[in-house]
């Protein structure tokens, strides 16, 4: 009786484990028509945009359609066909065909308006927005870790970041965009659902993500570590960083903020990608044109956990920030929230000087405890955030908004006439 109880739980289990693969395999099944339309910054974003997006293997030609945006509904009369590339990823039975193309030669400050595919299987049409040529006023919206709960809990959050921040011009992820997926279980379904949360947003408002270390995770084989195959697939990043880390180091200068994206698993894993990242970072801010530079990576320069230290990246990105004055250090890895401004260790506190902010956060439903020794000002657990970060002239402003759109935290850092940066928790009022 015994025996064929355990027997009956053991079918049991097999079944509704190949039942959860069976619906993982065929959860986002691609087909002729586009789906996962993503924008992405890959070179001059005052001239150019990137496209790319996934179909099945019946489609053979990677082409899409860009125009000025007018209120013409003949759009595709005076559009430009471009062509691209595609690359086929196939994971778990299922190939996805994702296709890539680059839009360039565009106007500055310009509305245009875009489709992918062609003929019966084109996609709608959507807009983006050139940047400005030189500086400008600029919004862009940061986001952490994302990873658990696409579907059921982040979705509501990057929907009231688009609603309540409609002219934010850049979308960034701090990495552990999904939770698992190298090697040879790839779960599409994670990508599908993270595409299914972002919806239409992220066709609209070009991405800048890093990637975590559940970027190169793989659930099958512990240990074993390989970028996830639908980062490079699914994504068109520039091509600027350091050798090894092509489109998961790179940076972007937008409207006079300088856009430093860093592949910090590749730092906390290889001493020589950590030794070409930190030299190339340290050659971006020494010849920076922008006053204001933002730097993003996954992992915490300081952990809100005991057990969560990283300190190859303190040891060699910390003291670059402090060197040459980075404003802002986004981050996520550690699904809490922490936000500290630290001055350089040789400054006067006395003096209300800027340092570095250094920011953790985190937009899934994953969430963690606080029990590093704090650092921060501002901390939260338990909180879906995201956060709106505004440059204008002389003031950055900065919030992080919970899931309802209330304001969690603020601060605003401004650039005074002698060079020195004042940082207030609360804006000035004007
Ligand atoms: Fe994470
Ligand atoms: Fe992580």
């Amino acid at each position: 009786m015994n025996r064929l109880f355990l027997t009956g739980i053991l079918a049991f289990a097999i079944v509704s484990l190949h039942s959860q693969d069976h619906e993982r395999i065929t959860k986002y099944i691609p087909s002729s028509k586009p789906d996962r339309i993503i924008l992405n910054i890959a070179g001059d974003p005052a001239t150019s945009m990137a496209v790319t997006w996934r179909t099945d293997t019946t489609i053979t030609e990677s082409v899409a359609q860009v125009t000025v945006n007018l209120p013409t509904v003949f759009l595709a009369d005076s559009a430009l066909t471009v062509s691209g590339y595609w690359q086929d990823v196939t994971g778990d039975g299922v190939t996805g065909r994702f296709h890539s193309v680059i839009f360039s030669g565009l106007k500055p400050s310009t509305g245009y308006a875009y489709r992918v595919g062609s003929g019966a299987e084109a996609s709608e049409w959507f807009t983006f927005r050139t940047a400005a040529a030189g500086t400008a006023p600029l919004t862009f919206l940061y986001f952490g870790d994302s990873q658990l709960g696409s579907k059921s809990l982040y979705a509501r959050v990057i929907r009231q970041a688009y609603r309540q921040t409609p002219d934010a011009r850049l979308m960034i992820f701090a990495g552990d965009l999904v939770d698992g997926g190298s090697g040879s279980t790839l779960h599409d379904d994670e990508w599908g659902d993270w595409h299914a949360a972002a919806g239409f947003t992220v066709s609209e408002v070009p991405v800048m993500p890093t990637p975590g270390n559940h970027e190169y995770y793989d659930p099958a084989v512990r240990g074993k570590r390989d970028l996830n195959r639908y980062w490079r697939a699914g994504f068109t990043l520039p091509e600027n960083g350091p050798e090894g880390v092509e489109e998961t180091a790179y940076s972007v200068d937008y409207q006079g903020v300088r856009f430093i994206i860093v592949n910090s698993d590749e730092m906390v894993r290889n001493e020589s990608l950590a030794n070409a990242q930190a030299e190339w970072v340290e050659g971006l801010l020494r010849n920076n044109p922008c006053k204001w530079t933002v730097v993003v990576f996954h992992h915490p320069v300081y952990s809100t956990s005991a057990r969560r230290d990283n300190k190859v990246i303190r040891e060699s990105l910390k003291p670059l920030f402090d060197r040459y004055g980075v404003d802002l250090v986004l981050t996520g890895h550690d699904h809490t929230y922490a936000r500290g401004m630290i001055v350089p260790d040789s400054a006067d506190m006395k003096v209300k000087t800027a340092g570095t902010v250094y920011v953790v956060s985190v937009s899934g439903s994953k969430q963690y405890k606080q029990d590093a020794k704090q650092w921060w000002q501002v901390g939260m657990t338990n909180t879906q955030l995201w956060q709106a970060v505004t440059v204008d002239g002389d003031r950055l402003s900065y919030r992080a908004y919970d899931a309802t759109g209330r304001v969690a935290d603020q601060f605003t850092i401004t650039r005074m006439k002698d060079g020195r940066k004042k940082f207030a928790v609360q804006p000035p009022k004007e």
